[in-house]
Order: structure tokens, then sequence, then C-alpha cells
């Protein structure tokens, strides 16, 4: 047994769609989230930048005395996990590999489609990951970058955000695949919308309930598991928290301890 917390950290806002899926799957765990609101968004920045900011996180995760680091962001995930996973000791886990087995699972067409930022569909790292497990698979990879943007103004349904599904999502409501990947954080909150565009038949898979299944195992081999813990989530941002207090309901439907700000510099 193991009462240390899960250290999750995202660029910002969306990593809580990841908390939500672990606390439910995990509920005696206690989590320390930090959100890097000063300097979000990371979809766009360099790998070298990545690296870099998502090594000061999990330093800091780890002088709080976390046991597990889970990255919450897809981002992160794509350019920097095996640097982090080089770099430290401690398990860390990424949201790639739980997303691509849970994707390869469901499909039977071996067609799938990879929403992401445009830094994860430009490492391809979705689309190489696929293609090691299942040499065959056909992938077709969307950058939605206007995505983030809409769900952290809230508008998650009606005329706007269907109007911009239907601009990043043509090719993939005309294409045969059965299988969307929603590799980003904030996506999760668009199921609807981008749910009834592609139709019935296409199944989305949502990477924070994906890596929930892989933080469990992982707990579980290295005997980490917490079972007197009361899965308290508390936050910390580089930014001013008023405004991650403000979204954070959106992400997560149960009450957090208020953001507290932290300095990474
Ligand atoms: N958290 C990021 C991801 O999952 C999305 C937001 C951003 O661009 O920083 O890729």
């Amino acid at each position: 047994m193991d009462d240390r917390p899960i250290g999750v950290f995202d660029s910002g806002i969306g990593g809580l769609t990841v908390v939500s899926a672990l606390s439910s799957a995990l509920p005696n765990e206690n989590i320390l989230y930090v959100g890097d609101t000063a300097r979000v968004p990371y979809g766009n920045k360099s790998p070298q930048r990545i690296k870099q900011y998502s090594r000061e996180i999990t330093e800091w995760l780890i002088q709080q005395n976390c046991k597990i680091i889970v990255v919450a962001c897809n981002t992160v995930s794509s350019m920097a996990i095996h640097y982090l996973q080089s770099h430290f000791y401690l398990p860390i886990v990424g949201v790639i590999n739980p997303g691509v087995n849970f994707a390869i699972n469901i499909t039977k067409n071996k067609n799938i489609g990879v929403l992401g930022t445009q830094g994860t569909i430009s490492s391809n790292a979705y689309g190489k990951k696929l293609l090691s497990k299942v040499p065959d698979i056909k992938i077709i990879s969307k950058a939605c970058p206007l995505f983030v943007p809409l769900v952290e103004e809230g508008l998650v349904e009606g005329e706007i955000p269907l109007s911009v599904a239907g601009f990043y999502l043509k090719e993939l409501q005309s294409s045969d695949i059965d299988t969307v990947i929603l590799g980003c954080t904030h996506y999760p909150l668009l199921k609807k919308v981008i749910g009834s565009f592609l139709g019935k038949n296409i199944t989305l898979v949502d990477s924070g309930n994906a890596i929930a299944r892989s933080v469990a195992y992982e707990l579980n081999s290295h005997k980490l598991i917490s079972t007197a813990n009361k899965g308290e989530i508390q936050c910390f941002v580089t930014d001013d928290p008023k405004y991650f207090d403000t979204l954070a309901s959106r992400f997560l439907h149960k009450s957090i301890i208020e953001a507290k700000h932290i300095d990474l510099s």
C-alpha cells in the first residue's frame, strides 16, 4: 500500500478530463494536478520547449512526493514521453499507448481516424504507434486547432462547434473509418458534436478513459495502490487560479479544493 498522491499534468485545464476518468476508476487515490496555464497552449510549440516545460513540471510533482506521473497532455505524450521516462526513475504514463490499445481493440475494419493539436498530429506519434502494432492499419489524421478555444469558451453544443466540426471532419465523414481517437484533452467535451457529425457507426475513443486503465495497471504492478486515501484532488496552476477555478467545473464534475498558484521558473 502506498498513500502518496498520483501526479497529473497538462498544459492547462483540459487534463481535468483525465483527472475525472482517474478519480472514477481509482476513487481511493489522491491526485495532485498541475495545469501550466501561464504557458498554454502547448499544441503549437516546438519539441524542445515541450521537453523543458514537462521536465520542470515533473520535477515539481516529484518534489511533492508523487508516486507516479500521468501525462494527461497529448502534445507532451507525443513529443516528450520517452525523454521524461529516461530522465526520471518513477513510472510515467502518457496517453498515446492506452488510446492506441483501446482503438485497436475496437476497430473492426482497421480504419482509424486520429484528431489532435497541430503538434500531436505533426509528430505522428499516434500513427507510428498504431502502425507498429497493426502494420496494415489505415489512418486518417487531422489537426483541429479551433476545438481547444471552442471548449474553453464553453461552446460545446450548437451551430458554431458543428460548423467547425464540419470544416475539419469532412474527409473523415466520407471515409471508411469506424473508430476515431480523440487525441487531445479537450476533445471529449465535444464528443456529442463530433459524434453527431460523424454518425453512429463510428466509435470515439476518449484518451481519459483509456489512460485510467493503464494507470490502475501500473499502480497494481508496482504495488503502489492506496486503499486508505479519500480521493482528494488538489490543483496547482502557473497563472492566476481565478480563470482555472471558473472553467474547472466544465471539465470535472466533482468539487475540487481551490487551485493554488505555483512558480516553476
Ligand atoms: N492539452 C493539450 C493536448 O492534449 C491541448 C491544449 C494545448 O494546446 O495546450 O494536446
